[in-house]
């Protein structure tokens, strides 16, 4: 049976995919690349509520889900924070430990099980997974390696996908600007925008369902 456990090999404290040849988050900075990107990206901390539901492509170390537990905390809104993550390559629990090490402040205990968030964690190829999934979130993660990379995580289909499993009103973003990710969510019916991006991005992507 082929061994869908994450391969990754160390850029100093950052995990890099030798599948995918590509860093799990950025070199720079991991965590205010997703409270740029993300958390910035879908007007969080601003909108969360009770049942606020963020859905997101490619699990990875768990950063973003942990930014953002730490983020709902912080904004002390009463009840629950909803976050479920698509991802095929699951990464050695170890492996994951070591890459949030680099990040004390984080909410370890959301990995494993609090009161305040409900983490869903849909294995397998999101191209399958997705489609079938019976959820809608508020907000949407894009987060698969780079579009050149890993482009079966950035095809129209699943842009669709992303698209219909989110709510009227509900906001997307990721961290890459490429034309035909952009066009792709359009495509679906989503209002697109370009913004700046982190670091080194000159631009990133945020998307709005109308409604
Ligand atoms: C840039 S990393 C995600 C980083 C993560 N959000 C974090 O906070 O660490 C991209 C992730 O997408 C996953 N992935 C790649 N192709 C996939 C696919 N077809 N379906 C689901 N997940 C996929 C990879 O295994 C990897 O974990």
């Amino acid at each position: 049976m082929h061994d869908q456990t994450a391969q990754i090999e160390w850029n100093g404290p950052v995990p890099v995919s030798t599948t995918f040849d590509d860093p799990y988050f950025s070199l720079q900075n991991g965590l205010e690349e997703t409270q740029h990107v993300f958390l910035a990206g879908n007007d969080l901390p601003a909108r969360f509520c009770d049942g606020f539901h963020v859905a997101e492509l490619g699990f990875g170390t768990g950063l973003n889900f942990l930014a953002t537990l730490a983020a709902f905390r912080s904004a002390a809104v009463p009840g629950k924070l909803h976050f479920t993550s698509f991802e095929a390559f699951p990464m050695l629990l170890s492996d994951r430990a070591a890459a949030l090490t680099h990040f004390p402040d984080l909410p370890l205990d959301g990995l494993t099980g609090a009161d305040d968030v409900v983490l869903t964690i849909i294995e397998g190829d999101a191209r399958d997974t997705l489609p079938t999934w019976d959820g809608r979130a508020d907000a949407w993660f894009l987060d698969g390696f780079s579009p050149a990379k890993n482009p079966e995580l950035w095809e129209a289909p699943l842009m669709a996908a992303v698209a219909d499993h989110l709510k009227p009103g509900g906001t997307l973003a990721t961290y890459t600007a490429a034309g035909h990710v952009r066009r792709a969510l359009q495509d679906a019916g989503l209002e697109v925008v370009r913004v700046p991006g982190y670091g080194r991005k000159r631009h990133m992507t945020r998307a709005r369902k109308p409604g």
